[in-house]
């Protein structure tokens, strides 16, 4: 279905420096970089318990505020098989990305999308497949994260939820860390639970929980009405 001229703006639009999103992107990011060196942490997972609790969201920002703030080179893969959503974020056609080059129709080179961000690419998705699991646990995997492993600072993996399917411990294990986003308001405390418990089984390097707040659940501490005006209009020293 095809969104309002409105909605088809993508997501870099939105984002400034001087925001309090773009703020609490730089907090992650800064966290990241304080516990762990650059080799250790180059390819992270975004996950959550279940659907629609911010994962391609997180993945979006934070891919966004890294390459343009930080001058880093990123790439966000799109591993959410199932219910893909990264390229509706950058406005971006779906096809030709990482179902075509796990199944080998395609090069990973004749699949990176550039964005308007000079340092930040995107491996959509690709067209739907069958077997999605299938393609992620595969060596061809292994191998195109070994292979592209140099030539990036950060990459990152938006994908599927951990409790309905195993994608997301499947990538987890062949990532060096994850990052689970849950919904203040909305992810219930055992189902949260239970989703970090199947990452620590299946030994996932969990860094992390960060909560998305929805600007009705925590309207104070997000909103600019709460600031009082917008830090994207302040004088810069
Ligand atoms: N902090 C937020 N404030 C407002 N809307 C949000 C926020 N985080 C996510 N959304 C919206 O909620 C929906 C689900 O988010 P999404 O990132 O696609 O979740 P997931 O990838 O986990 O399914 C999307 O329409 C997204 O734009
Ligand atoms: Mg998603």
């Amino acid at each position: 279905m095809r969104r309002n001229a409105k909605e088809t703006r993508s997501v870099i639009e939105y984002f400034e420096k001087e925001s309090s999103l773009g703020t609490e992107f730089r907090r992650i990011y800064s966290n990241l970089k304080y516990y762990y060196s650059a080799q250790e942490l180059k390819t992270l997972l975004i996950t959550s318990p279940s659907l629609g609790e911010g994962k391609t969201t997180m993945a979006s920002f934070l891919a966004i505020g890294i390459a343009r703030w930080y001058g880093k080179n990123v790439v966000v893969l799109d591993c959410d098989l199932r219910k893909p959503s990264i390229h509706k974020f950058f406005d971006l056609n779906r096809d030709k990305g990482m179902t075509e080059i796990l199944s080998g129709k395609n090069r990973y080179l004749d699949c990176i999308k550039p964005t308007s961000i000079e340092n930040l690419t995107i491996v959509t998705s690709g067209a739907e497949v069958d077997f999605p699991t299938k393609l992620l646990e595969s060596q061809t995997f292994k191998g195109l994260l070994a292979e592209i492993r140099p030539h990036y600072d950060i990459i990152i993996a938006d994908c599927a939820p951990v409790i309905p399917v195993n994608d997301a411990l499947i990538l987890g294990t062949l990532l060096d860390g994850a990052i689970v986003v849950l919904k203040a308001g909305h992810s219930q405390r055992e189902v949260a639970k239970r989703a970090v418990e199947l990452l620590r089984e299946a030994k996932v390097n969990l860094l992390g929980v960060v909560v998305n707040n929805m600007e009705d659940t925590f309207p104070y501490y997000y909103s600019y009405k709460y600031y009082g005006y917008d830090y994207s209009h302040q004088k810069k020293r």
